[in-house]
């Protein structure tokens, strides 16, 4: 087991990537905290898991994520390993982008990523055992695209956050490395669909298939597909692995 004793936090991990993460990591040993908005679901998908706990989360809110991290702290003795997975899509024209659909996906997006980060590093110092924070980027954030212009300026900038907190933090043994996928099966995919499906008038299903067909490896990856990586990312085996974002997308972007 890679994470034996190893206590996690991962945001957004009632349902999609987050909770696969969550039920890996169980697997490799660790206990996990999955911290959501949606803290039914949280509860729900916590119960599925060996010596795992639920606590509400809201990743925009100051006060939210400072007592979220020191209820996990308290419960679980110690945050080791943060996974900064929660977030949220929209797209629309440039000209049709509103200011509240932008301050929306900046404030989970990205100050969400970067609170929680300061929020659990400042344990992790404290404790002074080192850590791995992991970000979710996203090939959207490595290249613009039409319709998507917020959540890729969003993801950009996780990348490069990534980048700093990881060069600021690792003096502490904290590595800040990013998983970037390319397009996941599930449920914000169904909801990606239906926007495309709105802008690009395209019956719905048409926008997932083709973006699925255009995969190098020949298929839209799944949750499972990330897992390996973000098991290495959460592990002793990246300690020498600072700052990087690895794509995982079936060959969609060459880095
Ligand atoms: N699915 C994909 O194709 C894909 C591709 C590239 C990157 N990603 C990234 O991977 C990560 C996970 O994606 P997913 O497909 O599992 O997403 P998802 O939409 O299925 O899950 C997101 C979770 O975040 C939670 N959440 C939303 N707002 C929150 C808030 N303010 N505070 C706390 N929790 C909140 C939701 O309740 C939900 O459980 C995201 O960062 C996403 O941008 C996904």
């Amino acid at each position: 087991m890679k994470l034996h004793g190893k206590r996690a936090l991962i945001t957004g991990a009632a349902r999609g990537i987050g909770l696969a993460f969550a039920e890996a990591y169980t697997r490799e040993g660790a206990r996990v905290a999955i911290a959501d908005i949606n803290i039914d679901r949280a509860r729900q998908a916590a119960q599925g898991l060996d010596g795992g706990m639920a606590v509400e989360m809201d990743v925009t809110r100051q006060d939210s994520i400072e007592g979220a991290v020191a209820e996990v702290e308290r419960e679980l003795g110690g945050i080791d390993i943060l996974v900064n997975n929660a977030a949220l899509f929209d797209a629309a024209p440039i000209v049709e982008i509103t200011r509240e659909s932008f301050d929306r996906l900046f404030a989970v997006n990205v100050a969400g990523v970067f609170f929680t980060t300061q929020a659990v590093a400042k344990g992790m110092i404290a404790r002074g055992q080192g850590g791995k924070i992991i970000n979710m980027a996203s090939q959207a954030g490595r290249r613009g695209e039409a319709l998507v212009a917020v959540y890729c300026a969003t993801k950009a900038a996780v990348i490069s956050f990534t980048q700093s907190a990881g060069l600021d933090l690792i003096k502490h043994r904290i590595n800040v490395n990013a998983i970037a996928p390319g397009v996941v099966e599930g449920e914000h995919w169904d909801g990606v669909d239906a926007l495309f499906a709105r802008y690009e008038n395209r019956p719905l299903g048409e926008k997932k298939r083709i973006v699925g067909d255009s995969v190098p490896y020949g298929r839209m990856g799944t949750a499972e597909d990330l897992v390996p990586m973000a098991i290495f990312l959460a592990s002793s085996d990246s300690d020498y692995v600072v700052s990087q974002t690895y794509g995982v997308d079936g060959g969609n972007w060459m880095a």
